[in-house]
Order: C-alpha cells, then sequence, then structure tokens
C-alpha cells in the first residue's frame, strides 16, 4: 500500500452518468487485485474533506495505468469530472481484500449493477485472460444506464434491463434464475452493486447450494481501518468486520443480511 501522486491520463462517459479514468501507477508498487480499492483526494482544497474510495476497474502492468469506473454522485465524483488529462490526483493503494479465485472446473458467474460494475468487470477480464469463461452478468434500469463493454474472449457478456430496452428484461438475478442450471454443474457467484441486489444474488447462491462472494459498498471515512466507521455486522464471535481492512469481499453466508 503507498500514497502516491498519480496523473490521470484518460477519462470518458461510458453510459450516463458513469464515466471511466485512467491513472499512472508507480512501476514499484505491488498491481492490485481485483475487488481492491484505492482512496482519492480529489484536491489540495479543503473540500470535499475526505478521501472518496473506488474499485479498480482494470490494470496494466506494462503500461503501468490503472482504471475505475465511477458514477456522478456528489462532490468529489462530479469535481472528477472536470479534471482534465494530465492533472494530479493523490491516491493511496491498494487497499482491502480481493476475489477468491475459482477452481479450474468451476464456472465463473460474475453479477454488476450500478457502481459495482468497475471490480466485477476487473474480475471478469482477469479470469478470461487466465483462461476461465466467465459469465458476467451487468444490469441496469434502462438501456441508457449500460456500458458498451469490448467484449471477452472465452466467456460472455450478457446485459440485462428494467425495462427490457437492452438483453434480458429484468433484473441480473432474474437473468440467473433463468438459466439452465443442469449446464452449471458447478458456479462460483461472485457480485458487487446495490445492496438489494448482493442480497438477492446470496439467497440464490443459497437455493443453488454454490459458493459466492460479495464486495460490499459501505461509506468509509479513514480506509484503513483505523475508524471502524464501514464496520458491518457479520455472522460469527466477532460480530462486526470492517469493509476496508477484511473486505470489502466477503463469502456472502458471513454477512448479517438485514
Ligand atoms: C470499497 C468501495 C468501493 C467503491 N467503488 C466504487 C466504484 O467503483 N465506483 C463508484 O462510482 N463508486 C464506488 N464507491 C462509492 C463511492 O465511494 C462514492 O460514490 C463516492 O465516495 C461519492 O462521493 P461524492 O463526493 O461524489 O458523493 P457524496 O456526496 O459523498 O455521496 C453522494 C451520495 O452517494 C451515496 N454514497 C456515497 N458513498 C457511498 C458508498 N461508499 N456506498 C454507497 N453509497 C454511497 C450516498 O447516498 C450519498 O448521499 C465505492 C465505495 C466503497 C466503500
Ligand atoms: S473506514 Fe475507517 S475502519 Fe473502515
Amino acid at each position: 500500500m503507498k500514497n502516491f501522486g498519480s496523473s490521470i491520463l484518460n477519462q470518458k462517459e461510458i453510459a450516463i452518468g458513469y464515466r471511466e479514468m485512467t491513472i499512472s501507477w508507480p512501476q514499484s508498487l505491488e498491481a492490485p487485485l481485483p475487488g481492491q480499492f484505492l482512496t482519492v483526494k480529489v484536491t489540495e482544497n479543503p473540500a470535499p474533506l475526505l478521501r472518496r474510495p473506488f474499485a479498480l476497474s482494470g490494470f496494466d502492468r506494462e503500461k503501468n495505468t490503472a482504471s475505475l469506473i465511477y458514477q456522478l454522485r456528489g462532490p468529489a465524483t462530479r469535481l472528477m469530472a472536470t479534471l482534465e488529462i494530465n492533472s494530479s490526483i493523490e491516491v493511496l493503494s491498494p487497499l482491502g481484500n480481493n476475489f477468491t479465485l475459482p477452481e479450474k472446473d468451476e464456472t465463473p458467474l460474475l453479477v454488476a449493477g450500478g457502481i459495482g460494475l468497475g471490480p466485477v468487470l476487473y474480475l471478469a477480464r482477469e479470469l478470461d485472460k487466465n483462461g476461465f469463461s466467465p459469465r458476467l452478468v451487468v444490469g441496469g434500469r434502462t438501456e441508457s444506464f449500460l456500458p458498451d463493454l469490448s467484449n471477452l474472449k472465452n466467456g460472455s457478456i450478457h446485459y440485462c434491463s428494467d425495462d427490457g430496452s437492452a438483453g434480458f428484461r429484468g433484473t441480473a438475478v432474474d437473468y440467473l434464475k433463468s438459466l439452465d442450471w443442469k449446464e452449471l454443474p458447478s458456479a462460483r457467484l461472485y457480485s458487487c452493486g446495490p445492496q438489494g441486489m448482493l442480497n438477492a444474488c446470496h439467497n440464490l447462491a443459497l437455493e443453488k447450494n454454490i459458493p459466492s462472494e460479495v464486495s460490499m459498498e459501505q461509506m468509509m471515512a479513514c480506509g484503513v481501518g483505523a475508524c471502524m466507521g464501514c464496520a458491518i455486522e457479520v455472522i460469527g464471535p466477532e460480530q462486526y468486520a470492517r469493509v476496508c481492512k477484511e473486505g470489502p469481499v466477503f463469502d456472502s453466508r458471513r454477512i448479517k443480511w438485514t
């Protein structure tokens, strides 16, 4: 983990309200793994005060670049969207844990919704590169909220929209339920997105008796395990876990879903 000054190398809109930013990464710093995140101090000015956490959506060791996909929400993300190529931001990364890789004979099913796209896309691309055939399911309200992603080599991308304007009509979990599960004898589920979607993925994993990991997105203050501001309730003697330190990726059976 390192705090470093990073240059913005590229940024573009990929869907309504969503942008992808590519930043420089120190050559000497370890590569972030899918699921890990960074925190950004967007400006030297006092506001916005807190660093903002974003999952990594890609990494290129040859070019020493990393990318993130963010939704325009409030002051920090609105400011990020105005930053020009070659301007600098302060980054702390890699933070948190990462997704567990599947076994060789498992079929990875990946589910992304909203701001959960970044980490799931990174995992999908890494699995694809390493000979797995991930099925990436991307859900959104309507076509304009769904990014046009470059296809995977071995895996596949499936779009779902609530209004049926793109791909399957219904949620990403509805889509998974519609699959022929006899064709998926040893599936492993990975998901990141709104809490309701994660809970539905967890319930599906229980129903199908398959392993399932969720990446949680909790409001954060310090981002490095010092303040307990991001604690969530978990099952077990420890009762609470910090999303920034023990997470953000959890076995979905460990979470106390409310
Ligand atoms: C581990 C982790 C990974 C994340 N990865 C991404 C990512 O890849 N892409 C992305 O767009 N966002 C991601 N987020 C959320 C991101 O940090 C917030 O959207 C961002 O901080 C908003 O800052 P802001 O100043 O623009 O808006 P703020 O004014 O800070 O927030 C605007 C609204 O966004 C919501 N919000 C803010 N922070 C969070 C949060 N952590 N989780 C859920 N809702 C929140 C709240 O409803 C808030 O009122 C991640 C959060 C965590 C904890
Ligand atoms: S944000 Fe401070 S402990 Fe996680």
